[in-house]
């Protein structure tokens, strides 16, 4: 492992890259050339270009394809052993199998255990950036964060914050969250050669009281960290916030109120919103977070997709343990089995989302959300070799002829819950198959 830490080499593959108007574009046989400092250098087909390096080594993986890392932009870590686990909705879920486990998740030992073994199975899957939510702990965080740092993944990583009608606890006031968020910010935003960041983690609107909110709003605001949250995700979460708040006229207006939508706020799930929220998200210029199989398992709703993307940023997320996988190949292959269900249901007219825009999405368009696409997402010079390899044979398929949606549409229903060949990140080969 990590045999190239140092050395630049080139890779002979076939690669799947983000092109313009969200669609990949396919590459055979092209070179990419990563330095010592684990940065792209060159992608292309000139092997002239190549010889102007230092190389060390020169790598045949033209029985393979390559993708560039996968991008996870909503889960939860200590929910990582309830997958599967519960037959009702959100709130009852939540009461019955979630609370208990991140409370075990207070425990330093067990959370560092559980988070390494959850940042090892992303890389596993192709994942190279996740945005996470830990427990409300500092001690459970902090052992995420350390967890995090050793494996050498990319993540945004934050305590999820919550200041009433939870399990005591899991509860602590609102200046212990926003001071305990501070102080793990502190010591871990930018952490592990820039790879880790801190996220403020509001978890949702019915366990947060309006102070909590508006003081994750001006941290925000002051100090430039993104914020995530829930949002409209089931009908009885609803009514129980248009009681809590009723100085509020949609759920949304809840956030707005407490100043925390900006550019850098991330929306999970947003399946039932008005046309004025989706205007009051677009005119904020915030993100949504598509979770197609934790909406279906949890029987949330049907978010629709392409309807929403159109209008707003849309990212993917594998939401663990209402979702039921880290790999976002399957969670990609369950968004777009939703967007046929939407259409199934509702209007009968409207696009599916097709595999390679899906793929897009989890790639490039996330990276953009979380303002990391000049570091991840894509093969350009200048970015961090962020890659993952999968055989060809594993997906059916010979170089050749070949369209770029059975390339894709091969990837994600094949290689959906699977694991990858091998996965890099800046230029290090942190798990192989
Ligand atoms: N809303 C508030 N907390 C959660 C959570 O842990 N999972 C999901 N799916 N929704 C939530
Ligand atoms: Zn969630």
């Amino acid at each position: 492992m990590g045999q190239f830490r140092n050395k630049s080499y080139v890779i002979k593959s076939h690669f799947l890259k983000p092109g313009s108007d969200k669609k990949m574009e396919f590459f055979e046989n092209h070179y990419l050339a990563v330095d010592t400092e684990g940065k792209i250098r060159y992608f292309g087909i000139n092997t002239e270009s190549i010889t102007d390096y230092n190389i060390n080594e020169i790598l045949d993986k033209t029985d393979c394809i390559i993708i560039p890392g996968l991008i996870d932009l909503h889960t939860h870590i200590p929910q990582y052993p309830a997958i599967g686990l519960g037959k009702g909705t959100l709130l009852k879920w939540l009461d019955e199998y979630i609370y208990p486990l991140e409370i075990k998740f207070n425990d330093p030992e067990y959370a560092f255990s559980l988070s390494k073994m959850f940042f090892e199975e992303c890389l596993k899957y192709g994942t190279t950036t996740v945005t996470a939510y830990s427990n409300s702990s500092f001690d459970g965080t902090d052992s995420a964060f350390q967890a995090a740092f050793d494996s050498g993944i990319r993540a945004f990583i934050g305590m999820s914050m919550m200041d009433t009608n939870a399990p005591e606890l899991l509860l602590k006031s609102t200046r212990n969250n926003i001071d305990d968020s501070l102080k793990l910010a502190g010591k871990w935003h930018g952490a592990g050669e820039n790879k880790l960041k801190y996220i403020l983690t509001p978890r949702y609107a019915l366990i947060c009281s309006m102070e909590l909110m508006k003081k994750t709003g001006e941290v925000s605001r002051k100090d430039g960290f993104y914020i995530q949250t829930h949002l409209a995700e089931n009908i009885d979460e609803l009514k129980k916030v248009a009681g809590m708040f009723p100085q509020c006229n949609t759920y949304t207006d809840v956030y707005h109120q407490a100043g925390m939508l900006n550019e850098k706020t991330l929306l999970a799930h947003c399946i039932y919103l008005s046309d004025y929220e989706i205007e009051l998200i677009k005119s904020n210029n915030s993100n949504v977070v598509h979770c197609p199989s934790s909406n279906r398992f949890l029987k949330s709703g049907i978010f629709p997709f392409m309807n929403i993307n159109e209008l707003i940023h849309v990212g993917i997320g594998s939401d663990v343990a209402g979702g039921t996988s880290l790999s976002m190949l399957h969670e990609l292959k369950e968004a777009v089995e939703t967007s046929k269900t939407y259409q199934l249901i509702h209007d009968h007219t409207s696009e599916v989302l097709s595999s390679g825009e899906a793929l897009w999405t989890a790639t490039k368009g996330n990276a953009d959300i979380l303002g990391i696409s000049n570091i991840t997402g894509d093969f350009k010079t200048g970015v961090d070799a962020d890659f993952a390899t999968v055989k060809l044979e594993r997906m059916g398929i010979e170089i050749g002829n070949i369209s770029l949606d059975t390339i894709t549409s091969k990837l994600l229903y094949l290689l959906g819950n699977k694991y990858v060949d091998s996965t890099y990140i800046k230029g290090k080969l942190l798990f192989s198959n």
